[in-house]
C-alpha cells in the first residue's frame, strides 16, 4: 500500500487505435495494486477499462485517427473512480442484456457484452446520453 496517494489523479491520453487500451489496463493494474486491490479485482478493473476504452475508440470517436481517448483515475472514498472520455455524441441507445442462447443460435448479433460486463463488474456506472462536447463514462470500483 502506498500512503498519501488519495485524490491524486492519474491521466492518460490514448491514441484512438485499438490496442492502446492495453496501456490503460497496465496502468490501472499498477494503480490498483498500490491501493491494495486483490488480483481478482484487478482483473475486473482491467476488463472494464479495456471495454470502455474500446467503446470510446469505436463507437464514440468512430475510429477517427485524429481523436483521442482521455482516461482519468483516482482513489477516493475507498474506491477507484475511472473516467473514460471520447469526442463522440454519447450512448444513444442502451442495449438489452445479451441473450447468449439467441447469440449462439445466430438470432441476435454478438454485441452488447462490453456494457454488460461493465455493469456487472463496476459498483457504480454512469454515462451521458445527450452531449455536445464529448462523452464520458464514469465507473466506481470498490475492493
Ligand atoms: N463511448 C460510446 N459512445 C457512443 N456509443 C457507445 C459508447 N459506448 C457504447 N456505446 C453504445 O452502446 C452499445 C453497446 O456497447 P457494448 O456493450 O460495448 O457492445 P458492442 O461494443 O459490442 O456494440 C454500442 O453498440 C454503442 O451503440
Ligand atoms: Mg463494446
Amino acid at each position: 500500500m502506498v500512503a498519501n496517494l488519495n485524490n491524486r489523479a492519474v491521466k492518460l491520453i490514448l491514441p484512438n487505435a485499438v490496442g492502446h487500451e492495453r496501456i490503460a489496463m497496465a496502468s490501472l493494474a499498477s494503480f490498483a495494486k498500490m491501493h491494495g486491490y486483490s488480483l481478482a479485482r484487478i482483473e475486473d478493473l482491467k476488463t472494464v477499462v479495456a471495454e470502455a476504452a474500446i467503446n470510446a475508440m469505436e463507437h464514440g470517436n468512430k475510429g477517427r485517427s485524429d481523436a483521442v481517448v482521455n482516461i482519468v483515475f483516482h482513489y477516493g472514498d475507498d474506491a477507484i473512480h475511472i473516467l473514460v472520455s471520447d469526442q463522440g455524441e454519447g450512448i444513444k441507445k442502451v442495449l438489452p442484456q445479451p441473450d447468449i442462447e439467441r447469440i449462439v443460435k445466430e438470432i441476435d448479433p454478438p454485441v452488447g457484452f462490453g456494457m454488460f460486463l461493465i455493469r456487472q463488474l463496476a459498483d457504480e456506472v454512469d454515462f451521458n446520453t445527450d452531449v455536445t462536447s464529448g462523452h464520458c463514462l464514469k465507473m466506481v470500483i470498490r475492493k
